[in-house]
């Protein structure tokens, strides 16, 4: 880390989530941190935090706290990317950098008896961050959703901030309402 205005992002978000237990009371905390960094988002993003790849969005590692207690990702969304069915196991705080993030979110139907099967899921609503937005989600257990961006818009760039390194994830298939932990990889900074 280069910018001062990340390094007291990355203090005061660390300070911050130390004094919450609840995800809900961390993504309370940490959301006007959040929506402030955007705006000094040229200050720290570097070429690297903008790479992106054709086949898939991007993610790029901005900061992986030494304990695993925070994570900062800038991710690449080009056109027609979108993540697979996912939750995340713990909470986060995204702000939206370039163009219009799109969310989509899941309803969980049946029961959570912590298996990977027998998972019903109906289609929730949508949201459409535009730059400058800020959103959260805490794991109550799990908020399942898919993000990306239409095909007919263009390239958004998006902060990720969540409460571990976000290494790996739940993945859901709807049709056969199962569910499955998969790795997921970033380029380092
Ligand atoms: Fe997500």
């Amino acid at each position: 880390m280069t910018s001062p205005d990340l390094e007291s992002f990355i203090a005061e978000a660390a300070a911050r989530s130390r004094l919450q237990a609840e995800p809900a009371d961390c993504v309370l905390a940490l959301a006007p941190l959040m929506l402030a960094l955007i705006d000094r988002a040229g200050t720290f993003l570097r070429p690297q935090h903008y790479r992106s790849d054709a086949a898939s969005y991007t993610r790029n590692l901005v900061y992986a706290a030494p304990d695993s207690s925070l994570s900062l990702y800038a991710i690449v969304w080009m056109p027609g990317q979108w993540t697979p069915v996912h939750d995340h196991g713990s909470w986060g705080v995204v702000g939206v950098v370039e163009g219009v993030l799109e969310e989509r979110s899941y309803v969980r139907l049946s029961p959570d008896r912590g298996a990977d099967e027998g998972i019903d899921l109906a289609r929730g609503g949508l949201v459409l961050l535009r730059q400058g937005a800020v959103t959260s989600f805490v794991p109550n257990p799990y908020h399942i959703h898919v993000t990306g961006v239409p095909a007919e818009r263009s390239r958004a760039v998006s902060l990720h901030l969540y409460g571990r390194t976000m290494s790996d994830f739940n993945i859901y298939d709807v049709d056969a309402r199962t569910r499955r932990r998969i790795a997921v990889a970033h380029n380092e900074s």
